[in-house]
């Protein structure tokens, strides 16, 4: 693991703030889902029985996912495990999580139709890393869906620069000032399809977003 994976190991594992963003995530989850939904069921329309979700949280995605989906989701924060069992019950997934990052999946080359990320990239530690290994675990013609908030120009992203580092204390890392889509298109996918919008949402620095996928 590279320094910056052991550092956010030990920022996950805060034991005030891990347990606050559990609670934080379960409180806006149906908040989220109007503000996204549509375009998560669009995005998630055809996802195949096995999924790979790399930091699933609380388990916000599930609701979208067919019940009776095999859930393979990485989960570095053991806070979020709690609710996101209770998701998968509640919505007919059968999970198997593991506690792992995203930068190391224990996953075979070449072995994954689809892996899930959202709202993830901004908070794992090395998203090149991370990245790189979502790119080995896909099969050829495998992909990767995405829904990430990403840095952005003019008024936002002066607010960005503004509240970058509590932000960054208080959700664990997350960066709100990443060029996501520029690290998904420099990993080597075959093609990569994404969408720019403005969420419209009262947290602010978080509302510049990218939707899409990337394949291998
Ligand atoms: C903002 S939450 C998003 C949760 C969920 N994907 C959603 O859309 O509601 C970020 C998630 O990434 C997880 N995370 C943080 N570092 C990670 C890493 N290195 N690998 C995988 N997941 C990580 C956090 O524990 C948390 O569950």
């Amino acid at each position: 693991m590279s320094e910056a994976g052991a550092r956010v190991r030990h920022r996950i594992s805060n034991p005030v703030r891990g347990r606050l963003n559990a609670a934080t995530l379960r409180a806006v989850d149906r908040y989220a889902h109007l503000l996204v939904g549509e375009r998560k069921r669009a995005l998630f329309a055809d996802l195949p029985e096995q999924i790979v979700e790399i930091g699933p949280g609380t388990g916000a995605n599930l609701r979208y996912y067919r019940p009776g989906t095999q859930l393979v989701a990485i989960e570095p924060n053991v806070h979020m495990h709690g609710p996101l069992r209770a998701a998968a019950r509640r919505h007919g997934i059968e999970l198997e999580l593991r506690t792992a990052t995203a930068e190391r999946l224990a996953l075979p080359d070449a072995s994954a139709d689809a892996v899930v990320s959202t709202l993830v990239l901004c908070t794992v530690p090395d998203p090149v890393a991370a990245v790189e290994e979502v790119w080995r675990v896909l099969r050829p013609g495998g992909r990767l869906l995405f829904l990430e908030h990403v840095r952005a120009g003019g008024g936002y992203g002066r607010l960005q620069r503004l509240t970058a580092r509590p932000w960054h204390w208080l959700f664990e890392g997350c960066d709100v000032r990443r060029d996501t889509e520029g690290t998904i298109r420099a990993a080597g996918f075959s093609s990569v399809d994404v969408q720019r919008y403005r969420m419209r949402s009262a947290f602010l620095p978080i509302n510049p977003q990218i939707v899409g996928t990337a394949t291998r």
